[in-house]
């Protein structure tokens, strides 16, 4: 399992020195401490929904770089979903984070329009944001499939492999 994704990291980085250069900065690696649909973190979560987006780029005939930095820095901020009080912040967070995102992914890495719009589409339909491209959908649907792993498949295979030790 943790293998599959150490695969995924190395596909993203090689796709070009800039997604190696934003997987390992300071900034970036500091997800790996916000713990992500239970039994992810939001650095694992984010190579993963880069990984699918990229396949979807690609198959989907849009620029494949461009589309995997968004997918990339779609969770891109600081607000840690272990610390938060959930139950407060739950409407909130779906709001703000993927426009913190944006603004954070921009200052530190630099984003086109079309990447910020993306970025701040994310959550659709759970959010009040249309997507408006196919990078957009790209990243939606990666980070969907990336939800529905990390909720459902991940801890199912976690305590598999518990029982077994
Ligand atoms: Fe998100
Ligand atoms: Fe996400």
């Amino acid at each position: 399992m943790l293998e599959f994704t150490t695969l995924m990291e190395e596909s993203v980085r090689n796709i070009s020195p800039e997604m190696a250069m934003i997987i390992d900065s300071e900034e970036f690696k500091s997800l790996e401490l916000q713990r992500r649909h239970f039994t992810s973190n939001t650095y694992a979560h984010s190579i993963r929904v880069a990984f699918m987006a990229g396949i979807l780029a690609e198959k989907w005939g849009i620029h494949k770089e461009e589309t995997v930095k968004a997918a990339l820095l779609h969770d891109f901020c600081d607000r840690d979903t272990k610390t938060i009080d959930v139950e407060k912040q739950k409407g909130f967070y779906l709001f703000s984070h993927p426009i913190a995102a944006a603004i954070n992914g921009d200052y530190y890495f630099g984003l086109t329009p079309r990447q910020k719009a993306a970025i701040i589409a994310h959550m659709f339909p759970g959010s009040l944001v249309m997507p408006a491209s196919k990078m957009a959908w790209a990243i939606i649907t990666a980070d969907k499939l990336a939800a529905c792993y990390e909720t459902f498949i991940l801890p199912a295979a976690l305590k598999k492999a518990a029982v077994r030790i």
